[in-house]
C-alpha cells in the first residue's frame, strides 16, 4: 500500500502565542500546495498555543499535534494535560515518548504504553518515538534498543489499532545536533522496525504503519531521507521553527 507521508513540526518549548500564530499563518500556503492524498502536514506547538492555533487553522489542511499527554483523562495531576483536552482543542495527533521526555522527564516504555491508550480513547493518533543513543549505536545495539522500545510501547495493542499508529525513529545522536542519520542508516532501522511489526502483528499491519524519521531533518536532506522506501515522513524539530525551512522540507516530500 502507498502510505501517505506525514511531515510534523515538533516545536518543542519554542514560540510564544503571537509567534506561534505568525508561523502557522506562513505555513498555510505551503501546506495547501501539497497533494493532500500523498502528504499530510502537522504542527505541534506548546500546549498554551494549541487552541488559538487551531482557530487560525480552521479550514486549512494543516493538522495539530500535542507534544505529550497524561494517561488519565482528568484528575489531581498538577501541571499535566490530558488526551481529551487535546482532542477538544483540535489535535489529531499526540507525540509520545520523545527522547527528551525519556531523558529529562522520566518517560519509560511502560508510561508510553499507557499514554497510547489515552490517546486512542480520545480518538487521536499516537506518534510513538523510539531511538538509540550514540553509545548504543556504537555498541552495535541499535536494533535491539529500538525493538525493545517498540515492544514495550505496543504491548497489548491489537493489530487493527496499531495499523493506524505512527512511529518516529529518532536517533538521539541526531536530534538537534546537525548530525543527520544517512538515508541508508535511516532506511535500515525503518526496515527493521517494519519487519518487527510484521512479526508482532502481521505483514498487512506492518505495511500500513507510517514510520517517520527525526533528527536534524533540513530542507537540503529531506528529499533523500523521504525518498527511502520505508521512510514515511519526518518529525522535524529545529527546522520547523522557520516557515521557509519547514516549507523546504515539505517540498522534499513530493
Ligand atoms: O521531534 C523532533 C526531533 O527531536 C528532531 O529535532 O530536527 O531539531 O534535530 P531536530
Amino acid at each position: 500500500p502507498t502510505r501517505r507521508k506525514l511531515i510534523a513540526g515538533n516545536w518543542k518549548m519554542n514560540k510564544t502565542l503571537s509567534e506561534a500564530l505568525a508561523l502557522v499563518r506562513e505555513l498555510k500556503g505551503p501546506a495547501a500546495a501539497l497533494p493532500a492524498d500523498r502528504v499530510e502536514v502537522a504542527v505541534a506547538p506548546p500546549f498554551v498555543s494549541l487552541a488559538a492555533v487551531a482557530k487560525e487553522l480552521e479550514g486549512s489542511a494543516l493538522k495539530l499535534a500535542g507534544q505529550n499527554c497524561h494517561w488519565e483523562a482528568s484528575g489531581a495531576f498538577t501541571g499535566e494535560v490530558s488526551a481529551p483536552m487535546l482532542k477538544d482543542v483540535g489535535c489529531a495527533y499526540v507525540i509520545l515518548g520523545h527522547s527528551e521526555r525519556r531523558q529529562y522527564f522520566g518517560e519509560t516504555d511502560e508510561t508510553v504504553n499507557k499514554r497510547i491508550r489515552a490517546v486512542l480513547a480520545a480518538g487521536m493518533t499516537p506518534i510513538v518515538c523510539v531511538g538509540e543513543t550514540l553509545a548504543e549505536r556504537e555498541a552495535g545495539r541499535t536494533k535491539d534498543v529500538v525493538e525493545q522500545q517498540v515492544l514495550g510501547a505496543l504491548k497489548g495493542y491489537q493489530a487493527a489499532e496499531v495499523a493506524n499508529f505512527v512511529l518516529a525513529y529518532e536517533p538521539v545522536w541526531a536530534i538537534g545536533t546537525g548530525r543527520t542519520a544517512t538515508s541508508a542508516q535511516a532506511q535500515e532501522v525503518h526496515r527493521a522496525l517494519r519487519e518487527q511489526l510484521g512479526r508482532l502483528f502481521d505483514v498487512g499491519t506492518a505495511e500500513r504503519v507510517r514510520i517517520q524519521y527525526g533528527g536534524s531533518v533540513k530542507p537540503d536532506n529531506a528529499a533523500e531521507l523521504l525518498g527511502q522506501p520505508d521512510v514515511d515522513g519526518a518529525l522535524v524539530g529545529g527546522a520547523s521553527l522557520k516557515a521557509g525551512d519547514f516549507a523546504g522540507i515539505l517540498k522534499g516530500a513530493v
